[in-house]
């Protein structure tokens, strides 16, 4: 798959995130946000390591401390660069990383397992299960 264009390093904010959306080899869509520091850029999956179905950008993008992403819901801190925890509940998780490329201040989604699809978050008429729960039958 040929990479494609996300976004460029500039773009990126320094404490914050750039948050798209991909289709996995399998089918389903997955977030994953960008992020930067004076010595990395790297791609993340959207959740956290605890409790999978939290979100670390929640539309606004991550907070971030010290070059920390902080999860919303307990606060442990995963380091950006490394995407590893070494505190509170997610202690010893790591993120799950999505392949990247930079060059010339241009980040590439380069990752066989995932097929650019949008910017920003799952949206709500997309196609994923229970995003129709709002449906009664
Ligand atoms: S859900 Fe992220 S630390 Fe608990």
């Amino acid at each position: 798959m040929a990479p494609t264009r996300l976004t460029s390093v500039d773009e990126i904010p320094e404490n914050g995130s750039y948050l798209f959306t991909v289709r996995e080899s399998h089918g389903s869509k997955e977030e994953v946000i960008l992020v930067k520091q004076p010595d990395c850029v790297e791609a993340w999956k959207n959740f956290c390591q605890h409790e999978t179905d939290q979100r670390l950008d929640r539309g606004m993008g991550v907070a971030m401390r010290e070059g920390e992403i902080i999860c919303p819901k307990h606060g442990s801190m995963f380091d950006a660069c490394s995407g590893d925890c070494d505190n509170g509940k997610a202690e010893g998780l790591s993120l799950v990383p999505v392949d990247i490329s930079v060059n010339r201040g241009v980040v590439y989604l380069t990752d066989d397992a995932c097929e650019f699809l949008h910017e920003g978050g799952i949206d709500a008429d997309d196609d994923m299960p229970g995003s129709s729960s709002h449906l009664q039958f």
